[in-house]
């Protein structure tokens, strides 16, 4: 089933064509890396994917709607969310009570009465179930600006992933962390969106081992357009695709 669908999508700035005529679908079950060099128009394609951009032309389909720029609340209501766009981390603020903002948010209950709800059982047994789901449990009373930046990156997906979407939509969630720490991140990502049954992760990253470690699917951006859309095994034997997408080969 097709959840998310571009036709011929196009965003200028001014005269400058950062999404130059996309069309391309994301179905139930997959996991799509959007790849390509610094300025290719990842971010402004996953901004006009997310509703936050409204197209020059063409449009983008949620579940066979039109959500051109309806904006971030809006599209977690129908069910998809983005990380670092929704809940802001205030550093001041727990573990838990970032959670709990979340959980509320999607369950639409009005921000006067959080100081109440959040004490909620009902709040609280989801605001546990996603701390497991991302190994923070042990740090729910922590105020988020003590977190490591690993732990951080965490947060801000664990709060995404609170507003139970069916689609999720990553942009560099690994950014900032370092090399060792990114492979564990990603896998707590991967099997925090199994198991709460996410549909389809969006996900935007530089690093090429993470792409070719988790991807059913790779769609390269160039100036704009789609330079290729292609499974791992054959998007990785192209070395000519690689080193035009990356700019380097990848080290093996
Ligand atoms: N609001 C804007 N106004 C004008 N130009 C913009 C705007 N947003 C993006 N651009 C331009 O559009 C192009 C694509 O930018 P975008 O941020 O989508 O690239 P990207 O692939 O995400 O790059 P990076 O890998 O650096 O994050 C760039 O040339 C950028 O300068
Ligand atoms: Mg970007």
């Amino acid at each position: 089933m097709t959840l998310i669908e571009a036709r011929d999508l196009t965003k200028k700035f001014g005269a400058f064509r950062a999404i130059d005529g996309i069309t391309l679908s994301v179905s139930e079950g997959e996991f799509v890396s959007i790849v390509g060099p610094n300025g290719a128009g990842k971010t402004t394609f996953v901004n006009l994917l997310t509703g936050l951009l409204r197209p020059t032309s063409g449009s983008v389909l949620f579940k066979g709607e039109n959500i051109g720029g309806i904006g971030p609340v809006a599209l977690a209501e129908r069910g998809m969310a983005r990380a670092f766009q929704l809940v802001q981390i205030f550093p001041q603020m727990t573990v838990a009570e970032t959670l709990a903002t979340a959980v509320v948010s999607r369950r639409k209950i009005s921000w006067r009465m959080l100081a109440s709800v959040s004490e909620d059982a009902d709040v609280q047994r989801r605001v546990g179930e996603v701390a497991i789901a991302f190994g923070l449990e042990h740090r729910l009373q922590t105020p988020s600006r003590l977190l490591a930046q690993g732990e951080k990156k965490l947060l801000d997906v664990a709060s995404a992933f609170a507003l139970e979407p069916e689609v999720i939509l990553l942009d560099e969630p690994t950014s900032g962390v370092s090399t060792a720490e990114k492979h564990g991140l990603m896998k707590t990502l991967v099997s925090a969106a199994k198991s709460a049954g996410i549909k389809a992760v969006i996900l935007i990253e530089h690093d090429m081992d993470l792409v070719a470690a988790y991807s059913d699917r790779i769609v390269a951006l160039s100036e704009g357009r789609v330079l290729a859309d292609l499974p791992p095994g054959p998007f990785f034997a192209d070395a000519m695709l690689i080193e035009t997408v990356i700019g380097k080969r990848r080290a093996h």
